[in-house]
């Protein structure tokens, strides 16, 4: 049954911010396929300034997305101006990431052949996007794939679809041609006729992992699309031999509450040398004590707003209870400051003597915490996931890192740095159930365009010199 309405809703107000009524797949799909190989065949140059004057309109246009990413998703107005800078950036980092990974090359070769190698654009790219960054995390999709000479389809999440819009009229008032980006509204039964539409060539996605494995299931038996999957995380992070606990507890804090913990490399498990422990928790205790958790807007800029509603808080606040009755102690209990809005106070369990430590995402601010009594043993703490999104290291001993970096698995290994705030310069993506390979941001260009080969020479003159009888 397809959905009806997108409603969106303010999640520090409740006030209703935009709606609108589902979109239809087959139609979209048919208005990108009738556009896509026109604006393939103009040349590099016309579609990289279109997407320069698209950066412009998002320049010009700042303060207004600003505004609504902020409403709409509840995240402080300060994050919410550097998701907008973010979107502007990826311009011009994919300009240079196009040149460098997938541009063209003449290739030596015999016989005074030429061998050139190019790249081609796969044709009608579906876009679906997550709520957490519901500009900077499609748009990192979609301007590579533009910039490469497709067309898109995009799918906002159905919680941030007003930002989705925003996005996209920013692309149409640039003169990035109407067909060539258009917009679906809707939520997962719309997600599904996107992904399953025969005229799609493939489909770049960042969301859940059981999303990302429902839609991998989908294209098992479809080897011709391309699939890309920026799935999440069950993200460590290691505080061993530091002398400054102050600045581990302020990068455990960024790691794992920065965006409300809804970030896919949020630290979701702090893992700490038992002799470090107590003095660690004081530390953490006292500054989780003095974030402000407030609304986007408020006077003094919060550190955090909500989650994103009402049963994402309540699912995260009954994931907390249940680490509490798998064994977990609870070292700050989550709360919910103000009722009725999903608004949440972070959470701290220590889970070392739980009897189950589920491998799951909880995608909010709750950080379990293990103790560890060896470097070994923390490093087998870290990588007991399924997931490979990011990982970091908090101490003075490099050779500490070295081990660290040779020994887990992920996409992302830090040093004395947060587990998030990925650079869009850098490929980003990870192992295990957090990506199918395709890494994204700087990367991204690699799975925008397929390479082609040509052996060419500017006339047939051929002869065979061995294995021939005379004439
Ligand atoms: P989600 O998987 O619920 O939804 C993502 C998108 O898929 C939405 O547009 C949704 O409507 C659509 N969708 C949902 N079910 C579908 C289905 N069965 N078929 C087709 N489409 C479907 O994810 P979310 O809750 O919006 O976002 C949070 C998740 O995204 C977290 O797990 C987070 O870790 C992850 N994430 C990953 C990255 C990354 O780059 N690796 C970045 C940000 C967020
Ligand atoms: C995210 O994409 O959810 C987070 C990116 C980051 O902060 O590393």
């Amino acid at each position: 049954m397809p959905t009806q309405e997108i409603i969106s809703t303010e999640p520090a107000t409740g006030a209703v911010l935009w709606r609108q009524k589902a979109g239809d797949a087959d139609a979209e799909v048919a208005h990108a396929r009738r556009s896509w190989a026109e604006w393939a065949a103009r040349p590099h140059t016309y579609r990289i300034e279109a997407l320069r004057r698209f950066a412009n309109v998002v320049r010009q246009k700042a303060d207004a997305f600003t505004d609504l990413l902020a409403r709409e998703t509840g995240k402080p107005i300060w994050e919410a101006r550097s998701e907008v800078e973010t979107v502007i950036g990826k311009v011009e980092i994919s300009i240079a990431a196009y040149g460098q990974r997938t541009g063209q090359q003449r290739v030596d070769a015999p016989m005074n052949a030429r061998l050139a190698l190019r790249h081609k654009p796969h044709g009608v790219l579906a876009v679906l996007g997550p709520y957490n960054f519901p500009a900077h995390l499609p748009n990192g999709h979609i301007v590579p794939a533009l910039l490469a000479g497709n067309a898109v389809v995009f799918k906002p999440s159905e919680k941030t679809p007003a930002s989705g819009a925003f996005l996209v009229d920013c692309f149409h008032a640039a003169g990035v041609p109407e067909g060539c980006i258009r917009l679906l509204v809707g939520g997962p039964d719309e997600g599904k006729a996107l992904a399953g539409h025969p005229d799609i060539d493939g489909l770049l996605f960042t969301g859940s992992a059981n999303t990302g494995i429902a839609l991998n299931r989908m294209f098992a038996t479809r080897p011709e699309k391309i699939l890309a999957l920026e799935m999440g995380g069950n993200n460590p992070i290691v505080v061993w031999n530091t002398p400054d606990l102050y600045s581990a507890a302020v990068l455990v804090v960024q790691s794992a509450f920065t965006t409300a913990g809804q970030r896919c490399t949020a630290a979701r498990r702090l893992i700490v040398d038992a002799k470090l422990y107590e003095p660690l928790m004081g530390e953490l205790n006292k500054l989780i004590g003095r974030l402000i958790i407030g609304e986007p807007h408020a006077d003094p800029a919060p550190f955090m707003g909500p989650v994103i509603d009402n049963d994402t808080a309540d699912m995260l606040t009954e994931s907390f209870l249940a680490l509490s009755t798998m064994g977990g102690r609870p070292l700050r209990h989550m709360s919910r400051p103000i009722e009725g809005r999903p608004f949440l106070t972070p959470g701290v369990i220590d889970m070392t003597e739980a009897r189950e430590t589920p491998d799951v995402e909880l995608f909010g601010p709750i950080l379990q915490v293990f103790r560890a009594e060896t470097y070994e043993a923390a490093l087998a703490e870290a990588n007991n996931t399924r997931y490979g999104l990011s990982a970091s290291l908090v101490s003075q001993d490099p050779k500490l890192y070295d081990q660290f970096w040779a020994t887990i698995r992920a996409g992302i290994v830090n040093w004395n740095r947060p587990t998030n705030g990925a650079s869009s310069s850098a490929p980003f993506g990870g192992v295990g159930w957090s990506g199918n390979h395709r890494p994204s941001a700087y990367y991204a260009a690699d799975y925008c365009a397929y390479p082609v080969v040509s052996s060419e020479a500017e006339q047939a003159r051929a002869s065979i010199g061995l294995g021939l009888r005379d004439a």
